[in-house]
C-alpha cells in the first residue's frame, strides 16, 4: 500500500473543481476526448439529484480522486444513484482513497434515503472484484455483454469487448454496514454452489498475450452467465496472487441485498 498524501474528501462544486476530475479521467483512463465525461455533464449532475465527490489534498487542494454518482429511477420508479466513474491518481492508488470515496458516497445515500446505489466494473479486473465485494460488500446479479461496444478509446479497454458487472450496493444492508462500521468481514450467505476464477493481474496478461486476455474474457463470461442463469448470485471473493487466480464465489439467490 503507498502513503497517501493527507486529504478531506467534499463535494466538487465549483467549474475548477470539474476540470480537475477531466484531468484525472485523462490521467487514470487515458482517454481521448471523445470518451471523457464532459464538464457539462458534471454541472448536469449536480443540478439533477446527482454529485461528484472529490478527494482534495491538505497541502495543496490537488486532486486525489473522485467518485461521480447519478440520480435515477428505476422501472418502479423507485430512486437509485448510478455511480459512474470512481477514479485515484495513479501514484496513489491502492492507498485507500478509493474505498474512502465509496463510503462517502454511501453516506449521502443514507442522508437522502436512497438505498441503493449501482454501477458497472470490468469482470477481468481483480482488484475492482476485490474492492466492490470485499471492502464495499456489493453484490452482483447481472452481466452485461460488451456494454460499451467496441469504441473505447481507454488502455485499460483496448483490444476486448467491454463486458460488465453491475454491482448493487444496498447501503442500508446490515451487509454493508458491517463493513462500512469495520465490525466485521463481508456477511456470505449459507453455501458456496460454484466459483469462477479471475487472473490476479490482467494487466500483465494483456502485455503479453491480448488473445490469453480474450479467452480469459470468454470463459469469465460463459461461467458468470450459466451461474446467473441458473439462479445464483456473486457475493463473495477469494483474493488471489501472483501465482494463484482469484475467486468469485456464488451462493443461491434468495434476493438478499
Ligand atoms: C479502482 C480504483 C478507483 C480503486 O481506488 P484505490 O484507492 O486504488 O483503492 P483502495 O486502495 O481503496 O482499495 C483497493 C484494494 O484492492 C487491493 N488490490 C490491489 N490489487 C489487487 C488485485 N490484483 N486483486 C485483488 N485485490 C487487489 C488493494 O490491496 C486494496 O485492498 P487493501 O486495502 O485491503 O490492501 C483505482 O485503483 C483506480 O482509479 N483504478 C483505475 C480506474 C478504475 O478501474 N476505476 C473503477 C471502475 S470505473
Amino acid at each position: 500500500m503507498s502513503a497517501s498524501p493527507t486529504y478531506q474528501i467534499r463535494d466538487c462544486l465549483s467549474l475548477d473543481d470539474f476540470a480537475a476530475c477531466i484531468n484525472l479521467q485523462r490521467e487514470v483512463w487515458q482517454f481521448s476526448d471523445l470518451d471523457i465525461t464532459p464538464l457539462r455533464s458534471f454541472v448536469i449532475t449536480r443540478n439533477s439529484g446527482g454529485f461528484t465527490l472529490g478527494a482534495f489534498a491538505e497541502s495543496d487542494g490537488s486532486l486525489l480522486g473522485f467518485a461521480h454518482a447519478l440520480a435515477a429511477f428505476d422501472e418502479r420508479r423507485q430512486p437509485f444513484f448510478y455511480s459512474h466513474m470512481l477514479a485515484v491518481s495513479p501514484q496513489l492508488q491502492n492507498s485507500g482513497i478509493g474505498v474512502e470515496l465509496k463510503f462517502a458516497q454511501r453516506r449521502r445515500a443514507l442522508d437522502r434515503g436512497v438505498p441503493l446505489m449501482v454501477w458497472t466494473f470490468d469482470p477481468l479486473q481483480s482488484r475492482n472484484a476485490y474492492l466492490n465485494i470485499i471492502k464495499l460488500g456489493a453484490v452482483v446479479r447481472k452481466y452485461k455483454v460488451n456494454y460499451y461496444g467496441n469504441q473505447s478509446t481507454s488502455a485499460l479497454h483496448r483490444g476486448l469487448d467491454t463486458d460488465r458487472l453491475l454491482a448493487e450496493w444496498w447501503v442500508a444492508s446490515s451487509r454493508v454496514g458491517t463493513v462500512a462500521e469495520a465490525t466485521g468481514k463481508v456477511e456470505t450467505p449459507t453455501a458456496v454452489i460454484a466459483s469462477v476464477e479471475v487472473p490476479f493481474d490482467i494487466e500483465q496478461i494483456k502485455a503479453r498475450s491480448l488473445d490469453e486476455a480474450r479467452t480469459w474474457q470468454l470463459k469469465i463470461r460463459a461461467e458468470f452467465e450459466q451461474h446467473l442463469a441458473a439462479g445464483l448470485y456473486c457475493a463473495d471473493f477469494v483474493r488471489g496472487n501472483v501465482e494463484t487466480p482469484s475467486r468469485y464465489l456464488f451462493f443461491q439467490d434468495e434476493g438478499n441485498p
